[in-house]
C-alpha cells in the first residue's frame, strides 16, 4: 500500500533534480501557455484576485476560520467574496502542490468532478499540471458561481472549467470511475466520514483531496482498508516568495492531502 509522505523540499519539487526548498511562487502557477490564458506571474493574478473581491474584508472568515479551525462553519452565499479573498489563492496554492505531487497519477485522466469547488482553485490546478483535462464544479452556492463566472470572464479560469449550480448528493457519488476534486469539501460534509461506505463513496475509485489533516487521516485509514492505493502529504510546510507572503499574510503555507485510487 503506498502511503508516502515526502520530505518537505522533495514534496514540493516533484519530479526536479536539485535538493534546495524551492519557495518560489513561479514554479506552482501555471504558464499562459499551459492554461491558455493570461497568468504572467502570481503578482498579477493576486493583484486581479484582490480587485475582483475588493469589496471584501478579508479579515471576518480569517478570523472566523482561525478561532475556529476546522469547525468553522461559513455561509458561502452572504460570506463568499470574504471567502475567496482570505482562501482562493491560500487554496489555489495548496492544491497544486497536490496535484504536482499527484501528477502522475492525474496524468491519465481526462476529466474531473470538483465537489464544492467553489471559485475553481482546484480545477484549476489540476488543468495546470494537466492542460488537457476538463472540470465540473459542483456546489450549491449561487455566490460561489458569481465569482467563478467573474473569473471566468476576466480570463483568470481556462474556458475547460464549467460549474453546475447543485448540491453533491450520492447520485454523483455512484458515478464511481469519474474521478473527483476534493478540497475543503469533507470538512463542511462531515456526515460523509461516520463510515467506510460514506467515504468510499465520496472518492469514489480516484480522487485528488486537500484538506485538514485529520480528515486526510480518516479518509487514507478507510481507503486502505477498503484496497485502496493512497500517496499522502501530510503537514508539507511551503515557504511563501516574500511578495506572496505579504499579500497573504502568512509566510509559510501549510499543505495536507493525497491522491486516492483502486
Ligand atoms: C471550504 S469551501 C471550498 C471551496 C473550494 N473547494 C476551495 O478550495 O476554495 C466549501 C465549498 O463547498 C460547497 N459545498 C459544501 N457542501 C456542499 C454540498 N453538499 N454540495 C455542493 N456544494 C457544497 C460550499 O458552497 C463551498 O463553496
Amino acid at each position: 500500500m503506498g502511503n508516502v509522505t515526502l520530505p518537505i523540499a522533495t514534496s514540493i519539487r516533484v519530479g526536479r533534480q536539485d535538493s534546495e526548498p524551492d519557495t518560489r511562487w513561479r514554479d506552482y502557477f501555471p504558464s499562459a501557455h499551459q492554461t491558455g490564458v493570461g497568468f504572467g506571474d502570481l503578482p498579477k493574478v493576486a493583484r486581479s484576485i484582490a480587485d475582483i473581491l475588493s469589496r471584501a474584508p478579508t479579515e471576518k472568515v480569517s478570523q472566523l476560520v482561525s478561532k475556529k479551525g476546522m469547525d468553522a462553519r461559513i455561509d458561502y452565499n452572504s460570506l463568499a467574496e470574504e471567502f475567496n479573498s482570505a482562501y482562493w489563492l491560500r487554496n489555489f496554492i495548496k492544491c497544486l502542490a497536490v496535484c504536482r505531487f499527484a501528477s502522475t497519477e492525474i496524468a491519465g485522466k481526462s476529466r474531473f468532478m470538483d465537489f464544492g469547488g467553489g471559485g475553481g482553485p482546484f480545477s484549476l490546478a489540476a488543468i495546470s499540471v494537466s492542460p488537457n483535462l476538463s472540470c465540473t464544479i459542483y456546489d450549491e452556492s449561487p455566490a460561489q458561481e458569481a465569482i467563478f463566472v467573474e473569473l471566468l470572464q476576466r480570463q483568470l479560469m481556462p474556458r475547460n472549467v464549467s460549474f453546475q449550480n447543485r448540491r453533491v448528493t450520492q447520485d454523483l457519488f455512484l458515478e464511481k470511475s469519474e474521478p473527483r476534486l476534493l478540497s475543503y469539501f469533507l470538512c463542511e460534509n462531515r456526515h460523509l466520514l461516520c463510515g467506510n461506505a460514506a467515504i468510499r463513496g465520496a472518492i469514489g475509485d480516484f480522487s485528488v483531496v486537500v484538506d485538514y489533516l485529520p480528515i486526510v487521516r480518516a479518509v487514507a485509514d478507510s481507503a486502505a482498508s477498503g484496497g485502496w492505493n493512497n500517496r499522502l502529504v501530510k503537514s508539507m510546510k511551503l515557504p511563501l516568495d516574500p511578495e506572496l507572503s505579504v499579500y497573504l499574510r502568512q509566510e509559510i503555507i501549510t499543505i495536507s492531502g493525497g491522491v486516492f485510487w483502486r
